[in-house]
């Protein structure tokens, strides 16, 4: 099933997700339901605030990126619970753009590498360090568990100079190809 999405605005983006467990009732379903999602808007990962559910659970295909960084050609994979333990290396600049934002990509430094504890859609629990764009995506995408947003790692005067835009955003002034549901609509 194919989520809207929830634009820029909507305060469940803003919450700290909770926990999963073990338990969770039908789990399968909504990580199918995000990869679906997420393919639906063309994206390399989603998480589950972004389609309502204030979890902590993302997923990422990084296939995209592949042509950039080959070991993404089949980088699928289910994050539950995640924990980033360290942050090391250079902060670098990448073009950033998230579902939640229709047609906004902006350069936002982040740390080149991480270590990052979580389970797997098994519930398997797996401790990995990843770089690059890898980590970039990773970062990205766990931020949103975290009620953090892109936006906020940009300058003040950069969002200052973007406050039209994120408005219009938030209002659904914007083109978008995929379903979205706009916070101040
Ligand atoms: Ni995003």
């Amino acid at each position: 099933m194919i989520y809207p999405i929830l634009s820029y605005g909507n305060n469940v983006l803003r919450a700290v997700a909770k926990d999963i467990g073990k338990d969770y009732k039908d789990l399968q379903k909504l990580i199918d339901d995000l990869f679906e999602t997420m393919y639906a808007g063309n994206g390399v990962g989603l998480a589950a605030p972004q389609i309502g559910f204030s979890l902590r659970l993302f997923v990422i295909d990084g296939n995209p990126y592949s042509k950039d960084e080959p070991k993404l050609k089949d980088f699928k994979r289910v994050f539950i619970n995640a924990e980033i333990v360290e942050e090391n290396g250079k902060k670098w600049l990448f073009n950033e753009g998230c579902l939640s934002f229709p047609k906004l990509r902006e350069d936002v430094y982040r740390p080149s590498e991480i270590k990052i504890s979580y389970y797997d859609e098994n519930f398997n629990f797996h401790q990995e360090c990843f770089d690059g764009i890898t980590a970039r995506i990773v970062q990205h995408e766990y931020d949103h568990t975290r009620g953090k947003l892109f936006v906020d790692h940009l300058s003040p005067l950069k969002r200052r100079l973007l406050k039209r835009k994120l408005n219009d955003i938030s209002k659904g002034n914007v083109d978008v190809d995929y379903k979205m549901k706009f916070s101040a609509k």
